[in-house]
C-alpha cells in the first residue's frame, strides 16, 4: 500500500529539501508552502468569500462542492500532459484501493466532471456554478504562490455565446471593485485547437534556428507545449517573442468573430482590458478567450502575478466524453488577493468585537452566566470572558485588553441577591440593577453615544 504524497515526477534532487531535513520527532511544523490562516487574516479572507458569494448569487450562479481528490486522469486529460501542473506540481499517489489519485490543483475539471456524472446537460442551460476551496501544486514557494492554496471560481456550461465571456469578465472586474483592488484585465484569444494547430507549426519553426541557445525549460516547451513559450519568464526567449508569429494572425474566422464580440460587449459596459497576444495560460484546455486579472498599482506589478484567470473550454466536456457543451470560467487567486489588501493595509475586524465582558466570581455565578450568555446572544451583544481566571482583578485586565465599553460583574452576593454589577470600563464607574433587567439596560447603555449614564457606585470587595 502506497500512500506517499509526492509529486508525480519528482527527481530526487527535486524533492523538497528542506522539508526532508526537518526531524521526524520534536514538534512537528507545517510543510514547506503549506500554512495557517490565522483569526487575525480571517477578516481579510471573510470580506473575499462574503464578497465573492454575494455576488455569485446576484448573477445567479449555484454553489456547488466539489471533492479534494479525484481520479488522476481526470486532469491529466484536461490540463494536458505536458503542463507544469501536470508534469511537476500535481500531488499524485495511489490510494489503498490501488487507484491513482490526487489532490486537485484546480476545480474547472471536477466542475465538468461533476456537469457530464449528473446529467446536467438535461438541466435548463447554461447551467452557472460557483465554488471555493483549497487547491494543491507542489510549485517552488515563493511569495504568494504557495502548495495549498484557496480559489473562487466561477463556471458556465452550455452557452457558447461572446457575452458570457465578457460578462464573466465584468464580474470577475467587479469583484476587485468591491473589495478596494484595482485590477487591469488582460485579454487575448488563443482560437479552436484546429487554428491553433497552424499557429504551433508557424511558431515551432519561427523558434527552431534558435533552439540551441534556449534555455533547457524553453527547449522542452519548444517540443513538447510550444504555446508556452509565449508567456516564459526566461529573458532570451523573451527578446525572441517580439517578431515571433501572433496568435491573433492565424485565427479563423469564426474565432475572430467571436473574440471581436467579446471585445465589443466590454467596450460596451466599460470595461477597460489590454489586449496581450502573450496570454496563452498554463492549461490546455482553453479555446477562444482567455483572460487574466492582474494587479494594479507599483506593488502590484512588480509582483507580476495574477490575481486571478480564466478562459472558454468549449472542448472540456467533449474531452471527458460528455456531449460536446461549450463553457467558460474563471478563478481568483484568494491567498494573493488576502495578500494585496493586506499591502493596502485593509484589515476588517474579523466579527464584530465583544461589546460586553461577563467577570465571574465563583461556580454559582458561572452558571448563571450561562443563561446570562444565551440572553445576550438571543439580543444579539456579543459577550465576551475569561472562565479561566477567578480574581476578578485578572478578568478586568483581560477586558481592558479587549476594549469593551463594559462589565457585568457577578459575585456570590449578587448571585443570592439576583442583582449584577455593571462596571463602564472608561470611567471605572459601577451600579448594582436587577439581573433580571441587565439585557435592556445594557443595550440601552450600548446606544449612548455618548458613554454610560453617572453611576450609583457599589464597589465590589477586590476591584
Ligand atoms: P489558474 O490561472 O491556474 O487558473 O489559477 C487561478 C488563480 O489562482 C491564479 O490567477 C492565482 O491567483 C491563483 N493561484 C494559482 N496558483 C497559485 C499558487 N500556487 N499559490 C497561490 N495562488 C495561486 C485555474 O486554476 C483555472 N481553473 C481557472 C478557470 C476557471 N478557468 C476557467 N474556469
Amino acid at each position: 500500500m502506497q500512500k506517499k504524497l509526492i509529486p508525480k515526477k519528482s527527481k530526487p534532487e527535486e524533492l523538497d529539501e528542506e522539508d526532508a531535513k526537518k526531524p521526524a520527532k520534536g514538534t512537528p511544523e507545517l510543510l514547506r508552502g503549506f500554512r495557517d490562516i490565522l483569526p487575525e487574516e480571517q477578516g481579510r479572507w471573510n470580506l473575499i468569500r462574503d464578497t465573492v458569494r454575494a455576488l455569485a448569487e446576484a448573477y445567479s450562479f449555484d454553489r456547488i462542492d466539489l471533492p479534494v481528490l479525484e481520479r488522476s486522469d481526470l486532469f491529466q486529460r484536461t490540463i494536458g500532459k505536458s503542463t507544469d501542473i501536470v508534469e511537476k506540481e500535481m500531488y499524485v499517489f495511489t490510494d489503498p484501493s490501488n487507484r491513482s489519485v490526487a489532490l486537485r490543483p484546480e476545480a474547472t475539471a471536477s466542475a465538468a466532471r461533476a456537469y457530464i456524472e449528473h446529467g446536467m446537460l438535461e438541466r435548463p442551460q447554461p447551467v452557472k456554478f460557483w465554488y471555493e476551496g483549497p487547491m494543491f501544486r507542489h510549485d517552488r514557494p515563493q511569495a504568494g504562490r504557495y502548495r495549498q492554496f484557496y480559489q473562487a471560481g466561477l463556471e458556465v456550461f452550455g452557452a457558447e455565446e461572446p457575452i458570457i465571456d465578457a460578462q464573466l469578465i465584468l464580474i470577475g472586474k467587479k469583484f476587485f471593485e468591491a473589495i478596494g483592488l484595482p485590477v487591469k484585465v488582460q485579454i487575448n484569444s488563443i482560437g479552436t485547437p484546429e487554428c491553433r494547430s497552424a499557429y504551433l507549426t508557424e511558431l515551432v519553426s519561427y523558434f527552431r534556428p534558435f533552439r540551441s541557445k534556449l534555455p533547457e525549460d524553453d527547449k522542452r516547451r519548444l517540443q513538447k507545449n510550444p504555446l508556452r513559450l509565449l508567456d516564459s519568464k526566461e529573458e532570451y526567449t523573451m527578446g525572441l517573442l517580439g517578431d515571433a508569429p501572433q496568435i491573433l494572425d492565424w485565427l479563423d474566422e469564426k474565432s475572430k468573430e467571436h473574440f471581436m464580440r467579446v471585445i465589443e460587449f466590454l467596450d460596451e459596459v466599460e470595461i477597460p482590458y489590454e489586449l496581450n497576444a502573450h496570454l496563452v495560460r498554463g492549461l490546455d484546455y482553453y479555446t477562444h478567450t482567455v483572460f487574466e486579472f492582474m494587479p494594479e498599482g507599483e506593488e502590484g506589478e512588480k509582483a507580476q502575478s495574477a490575481l486571478g484567470g480564466g478562459g472558454r473550454y468549449d472542448g472540456l466536456v467533449g474531452l471527458l466524453g460528455g456531449r460536446p457543451t461549450p463553457g467558460c470560467g474563471f478563478a481568483i487567486g484568494m491567498d494573493r488577493i488576502a495578500r494585496a489588501l493586506a499591502d493596502k493595509g485593509i484589515n476588517p475586524p474579523q466579527c464584530p468585537p465583544a461589546q460586553v465582558f461577563f467577570a465571574q466570581l465563583g461556580d454559582a455565578a458561572r452558571r448563571v452566566g450561562l443563561r446570562l450568555y444565551e440572553q445576550f446572544r438571543a439580543a444579539g451583544i456579543p459577550v465576551a470572558e475569561a472562565a479561566g481566571k477567578n480574581a476578578l482583578k485578572a478578568q478586568l485586565e483581560v477586558a481592558n485588553k479587549l476594549g469593551v465599553g463594559l462589565t457585568l460583574i457577578l459575585g456570590q452576593k449578587e448571585v443570592l441577591d439576583g442583582t449584577i454589577i455593571i462596571r463602564d470600563m472608561e470611567s471605572g464607574a459601577q451600579e448594582t440593577i436587577d439581573a433580571s433587567k441587565v439585557v435592556s439596560v445594557v443595550e440601552r447603555k450600548l446606544q449612548k453615544e455618548s458613554g454610560v449614564t453617572p453611576a450609583i457606585h457599589s464597589p465590589v470587595s477586590d476591584v
